[in-house]
């Protein structure tokens, strides 16, 4: 991949997205930087995501990064300087809260990862639903060692995922683990030979898109809001979300198609 370019108004276009059959591929695409998330990132790959999240043809995303060294190395620390008042700081980051973009899709986001997947890299990884790794890459949040904590929700998503000990451990001493321990701690959930990732992304993407999209976005919903809400309070989403799909086209379909031994053909209605 040749790297980010610039609009002729001056725009450094950071982020590509390409659509392949039902899939939308979503690239970080500052490889010369490690991907690092600078503010042409935190612009545009939010408007990548809804524009990803509200194509009709599109039903998994997938996010990677470009070039052979990097998912994305966290934010870019040459943009780092004092030179922010606080308090304009402190609302940019409440009130454009660029990270929500990916929390609120409504389609399952993959993230693909390759070579470094560091602090603001993994914030972006832990938004994400599914996490797949290259063999070789390394994870871990360095954001303490720079006088930082992790500021896009890192915290409360990873701890989500590993648990309250493990979570201590990896942010408070900084240490990186590599795509095996991550594998095996669940932060990942599944490995592949570097020069295999994208065809196993893919095939886990395209596996999520033959399903009913609406059973899709349902799951997605429930097990989300299963996380942070109370045990009564999301098996009654479950309920109402279960009852709704009872209408759908699709659960018709799906049970047809079983009866006649032949293959679903799925429309999201
Ligand atoms: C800006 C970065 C960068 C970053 C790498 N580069 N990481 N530029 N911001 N986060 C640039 C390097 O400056 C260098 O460019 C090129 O990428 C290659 O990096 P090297 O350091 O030469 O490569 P290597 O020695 O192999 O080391 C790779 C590395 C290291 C381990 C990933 O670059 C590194 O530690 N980077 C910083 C990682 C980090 O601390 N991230 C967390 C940031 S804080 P030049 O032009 O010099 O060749 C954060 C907070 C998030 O993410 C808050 C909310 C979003």
């Amino acid at each position: 991949m040749a790297g980010s370019s610039t609009d002729k108004d001056g725009t450094e276009q950071v982020i590509m997205l390409e659509r392949r059959g039902r899939v939308a591929w979503i690239t970080l695409n500052r490889p010369d930087a490690m991907n690092s998330i600078n503010n042409a990132v935190r612009d545009q790959l939010p408007k990548a995501v809804r524009d990803a999240d509200s194509d009709p043809e599109v039903r998994v995303i997938v996010l990677r990064g470009a070039g052979p060294r990097a998912f994305c190395a966290g934010a870019d620390i040459k943009e780092f300087s004092a030179s922010v008042p606080a308090i304009q700081r402190r609302q940019t980051l409440v009130h454009d809260a660029w990270i929500e973009a990916i929390d609120r899709a409504r389609k399952p986001v993959i993230a693909a990862i390759h070579g470094f997947c560091l602090g603001g890299g993994l914030e972006i990884a832990v938004a994400c639903d599914i996490r797949i790794a290259a063999r070789g890459s390394t994870l871990g949040f360095p954001e303490v060692g720079l006088g930082l904590i992790t500021g896009a929700g890192g915290a409360p998503k990873f701890l989500r995922i590993v648990g309250l000990g493990r979570a201590m451990d990896m942010m408070l001493t900084t240490e990186r683990i590599a795509a095996e321990e991550a594998h095996r701690i669940g932060l990942v959930s599944r490995l592949a030979d570097s020069d295999k990732l994208e065809e196993e992304v893919t095939k886990v993407a395209e596996k999520i898109a033959s399903l009913p999209p609406l059973s899709v976005e349902f799951a997605k919903e429930v097990i989300k809001k299963g996380f942070d809400s109370d045990l009564a309070t999301a098996s009654r989403l479950e309920g109402d979300l279960f009852a709704l799909l009872l209408t759908t086209n699709d659960r018709l379909e799906a049970a047809a198609a079983f009866k006649e031994k032949r293959s679903p053909k799925f429309t999201g209605s």
